[in-house]
């Protein structure tokens, strides 16, 4: 049976490339950067592509099985599945309020890869010294009318897409942005490996030096898998509800987290080559990506039109992300409290607007106001990323391992039976042990700190 006039996704090319979109994004290209350079490269990596491996891929079949068997958002998708056990419903609100408030920070961010495309369009950030650039970053983020403009006109074109629904929006968009996405990449890293000098950076990226791994950044490094591959909301569920029941979901789990890593990699290849390059600090944080950059687009040849392409790679793979965690919400809003699709988009939208705008000014103006310690915008990533989606993720292989039928699990992962799943087991019991026993230790460790 094909979904081809139905609510789901078309061809199994389309259902990998809108999941892959969902999961690419500024995880991949800004938060991967400069967590690996934080901590201490090579190695980090290692461990991230392990976890992705041997966690992220079962939990993202973990989802679609779960999207896939309701036909529903995530809401609905525990109502259904859940039968007689109502309480799972919780955990499908728990998704829906964690995709409100990563939507509302990472928005943020999103508008930033605008305002910095505009920039670099205009041959603002060229030429300027260091300071300068540094300068530029804290005088845009502290103020309020342009990041909250830019942040807007990112919800806004966000909500147009979902406006136009699963195949005209999404999946389009998905087919076409993708690929774009994958040449400018390949753009970049050519660029960034005919410099000279990079291959310290090279070595930084893939030598790996274990004495630098600390417990710390083995959880920062399965934190970030989640993170980046969208694992424990309900996104990879809402997509997973749109996948054709006669593609293979084990063979478009990997190919979708593959194509994660691939870009996280890649971007590790533009970035650091570069950055060494330049005898810039790859250990600078969360602004790498906006204030070291635009010194190494400054000092290489052709620098302004490379600046222009990397912003826009960036604002890419932003926008392919925020139309999966509207989609969460949009779906709920369709399939559970009969909205049109685009008065769902519509108030979801502007939900989330109100609760980012407190985000985005928590970088001027809300700066003073502090949530433990943390300023509003610091808090939301961090109960999101380290706390909201492992959670999320414990209680879903709790319910999918423990609370429902095995024999339907595999019917599901087997397109009922006609598929031979020979990794089954393999799956199941990381499923219903070790992905479980990994989670509570992150968990832990998060809040003993
Ligand atoms: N995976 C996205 C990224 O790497 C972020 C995201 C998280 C998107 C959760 C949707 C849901 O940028």
């Amino acid at each position: 049976m094909s979904n081809t006039n139905s609510r789901g996704f078309t061809s199994n090319l389309g259902a990998i490339l809108a999941a892959a979109g969902g999961a690419v994004g500024l995880g991949n290209i800004w938060r991967f950067p400069y967590m690996l350079g934080q901590n201490g490269g090579g190695a980090f990596l290692l461990v991230y592509i392990l976890f992705v491996l041997m966690i992220g891929i079962p939990l993202m079949m973990t989802e679609f099985i779960i999207g896939r068997r309701s036909q529903r958002n995530v809401v609905g998708a525990y109502k259904t599945l859940g039968g007689k056990q109502k309480g799972w419903v919780l955990l499908g609100i728990f998704g829906i309020v964690a995709a409100f408030l990563i939507y509302a920070f990472y928005s943020v961010v999103a508008g930033w890869t605008l305002n910095y495309l505009v920039m670099s369009c205009r041959g603002q950030l060229a030429g300027l010294p260091p300071e300068e650039v540094a300068n530029v970053f804290s005088t845009f983020t502290q103020g309020s009318f342009w990041p909250l403009f830019f942040q807007l006109i990112f919800l806004v074109m966000t909500g147009l897409v979902i406006t136009m629904g699963v195949q005209k929006g999404i999946e389009k968009v998905g087919k076409i942005l993708m690929p774009v996405l994958f040449l400018l990449l390949i753009l970049m890293c050519v660029r960034s490996l005919t410099l000279s000098g990079s291959h310290q950076g090279m070595s930084f990226l893939f030598k790996p030096d274990f004495s630098k791994l600390t417990g710390q950044s083995i959880l920062s490094a399965l934190g970030q898998s989640f993170f980046s591959l969208s694992i424990g909301m309900g996104a990879m569920v809402t997509y997973g509800s749109y996948i054709r029941k006669e593609d293979r979901l084990f063979k478009t789990s990997i190919w979708i987290a593959l194509c994660d890593l691939l870009v996280a990699v890649l971007a590790g290849i533009v970035i650091f080559p570069a950055v060494f390059a330049f005898g810039m600090d790859p250990a600078s944080g969360p602004e790498l990506v906006y204030v070291v950059l635009p010194n190494v687009f400054n000092n290489m040849p052709a620098g302004t039109l490379f600046a222009v392409i990397f912003f826009l790679l960036l604002a890419i793979a932003a926008l392919t992300s925020t139309i999966s965690l509207l989609e969460i919400i949009v779906a709920f809003g369709v399939e559970e409290l009969h909205w049109k699709r685009s008065t769902a988009s519509l108030v979801g939208t502007i939900l989330v607007f109100v609760v980012g705008v407190f985000c985005t000014l928590s970088f001027g103006p809300l700066k003073d106001v502090k949530i433990f310690d943390r300023t509003i915008f610091e808090f939301f990533d961090l109960i999101t990323a380290s706390y909201l989606m492992p959670i999320g993720a414990l209680l879903m292989t709790i319910f999918l391992g423990w609370c429902y039928p095995k024999v339907e699990v595999k019917d599901e992962l087997s397109n009922n039976g006609t598929l031979k799943v020979r990794a089954f087991e393999l799956y199941y019991i990381i499923l219903r042990y070790i992905a479980p026993l990994a989670l509570i230790a992150i968990i832990i460790s998060g809040i003993v700190g």
